[in-house]
């Protein structure tokens, strides 16, 4: 895929400054250790460390895998450059296999440089990091992998291979540990009566605090906090401690996406027969990755209770429709929101903001928003009719119950008909109109 141009990820620009290097000879991909190691004197390795379903650990094959395959070819002289988010000692595991698959021994090092990219803006933080860690027994290689990053304006932060292990985890814990915390207030703002965007607010000027990563909603999903938190908790286990923090930290943000289906539970009172239309499925806008998205939990338990899905997300719609193959996809946010009896904002895309709620309030059979990311303009819709709820920011006890609006006779399927890039609204007597029609 990549040699023929194709990206295997969405994240904005990424394709056309990838393209670009090619272009103009810096980069290459190759899948043989051989060709890609011949002259190299660094070697990065940046493979997956899932969650190890034995004991919720970092699964480490694939890393082990690539210490192997390096040493069958590596030249004198490389530092393999481990950026796989890795357990403590694990770069002295690489050394000890690399050690042991060597054809004949040959000197080389290895540097831990842990990244902290994020997804969907993975680009801009590469090349405007907060800072660069570094960890190595060797102070030769250290100093060279330093030299790589010479040109960036940022703190270099150098220490032993173990520490910046470690670094790495603590950082997406810590952020981790933000949301889930803010998410525990969420829930107790709603109800007292208080709103959590404003404690955000007010509590983030306070510059030990920051305003950063304390935004309540639906929880943290993707490839990185769940999985990284998970495997801290395993490794505090496996060292003797309890790291009880930790343990809350995952166990509220498994929990908290479910909030937002109490929360129609509670305005319904049952969810059976329910149409409820999801705005957004990827774990966070500008990515087309479902990981731990908490739409999928979010659309499994309203499938278990009986309610009918349909959704729409700008990017993730291929991966969702293998993941969720009950679901009905549609072509935009207002064939989503079509004859639903409520909303469910899972994902801040940017255009689900500025969508016409006036539109949408017309299309909907109940004119029912629940908002989980606190992304609208919650004063407009409440203006508009809407019941509008969000997290930690409603109080549950001044919410009307909702009374359903019958359904019109003819009541229309929606298909996605890519071949025709529209939305074909199919009545139940097979009738064929256009959205806008139908609409
Ligand atoms: C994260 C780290 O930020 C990055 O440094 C590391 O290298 C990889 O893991 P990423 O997973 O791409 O990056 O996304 P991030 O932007 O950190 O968001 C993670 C999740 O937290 C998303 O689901 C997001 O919706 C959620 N989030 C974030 C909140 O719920 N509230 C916030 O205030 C911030």
């Amino acid at each position: 895929m990549l040699r023929d141009g194709h990206m295997p990820i969405y994240e904005p620009t990424l394709e056309e400054r990838v393209m670009r290097n090619v272009k103009e000879g810096r980069l290459r991909f190759t899948s043989s250790y051989a060709d890609g190691l011949c002259d190299a004197e660094f070697a990065f390795i940046a493979v997956p460390t899932p969650t190890n379903h034995v004991n919720g650990g970092a699964d480490l094959r694939y890393v082990e895998a690539a210490a192997r395959s390096i040493a069958q070819v590596m030249p004198e002289g490389l530092i393999v450059v481990d950026k796989s988010t890795v357990p403590v000692g694990t770069g002295d595991r690489v050394r000890q296999i690399i050690e042991d698959s060597l054809p004949l021994p040959l000197r080389f090092a290895v540097v831990s440089n842990p990244e902290f990219l994020r997804e969907g803006s993975a680009f801009a933080d590469c090349m405007q990091p907060d800072r660069v860690v570094l960890g190595a027994a060797e102070a030769w290689a250290l100093e060279a992998v330093a030299g790589l990053y010479r040109h960036l304006e940022c703190p270099i932060i150098r220490t032993d291979l173990p520490t910046a292990e470690m670094i790495k985890y603590v950082a997406n814990a810590m952020l981790a540990t933000r949301i889930s915390f803010m998410n525990e207030v969420a829930a107790i703002c709603e109800r007292v009566g208080a709103d959590v965007r404003m404690v955000a607010a007010g509590v983030g000027t306070d510059r030990r605090i920051g305003r950063a990563f304390l935004d309540a909603g639906l929880g943290y999903g993707g490839s990185c906090f769940p999985k990284d938190v998970k495997a801290l908790v395993q490794m505090g286990l496996d060292a003797g401690c309890e790291p009880e923090i930790l343990q809350s930290v995952d166990r509220v943000n498994r929990e908290v996406c479910y909030r937002a289906v109490s929360k129609l539970a509670d305005t319904f009172g049952s969810l059976s027969g329910l149409t409820v239309g999801l705005w957004g499925l990827a774990f966070k806008p500008d990515t087309d990755d479902l990981r731990e998205a908490p739409a999928v939990r979010i659309a499994q338990a309203l499938l278990a209770a009986g309610a009918h899905v349909r959704a729409y997300d700008p990017k993730a719609m291929a991966a969702a429709r293998e993941v969720l193959p009950e679901v009905a996809f549609t072509a935009d946010a207002y064939s989503a929101a079509h004859l639903a009896d409520a909303v469910i904002l899972v994902t801040d895309w940017p255009e689900f903001s500025a969508l016409d709620f006036a539109t949408v309030k017309e299309l909907m059979c109940c004119p029912v928003v629940i908002d989980g990311r606190n992304a609208l303009d919650d004063r407009l819709l409440t203006s508009l009719g809407f019941i509008y709820r969000g997290m930690g920011c409603c109080s549950s006890a001044h919410v009307p119950a909702v009374q359903r609006r019958t359904r019109p006779e003819k009541v229309l399927e929606f298909v996605h008909a890519p071949e025709i890039e529209t939305e074909v609204g199919v009545s139940l007597d097979g009738e064929v109109e256009s959205t806008l029609e139908a609409a």
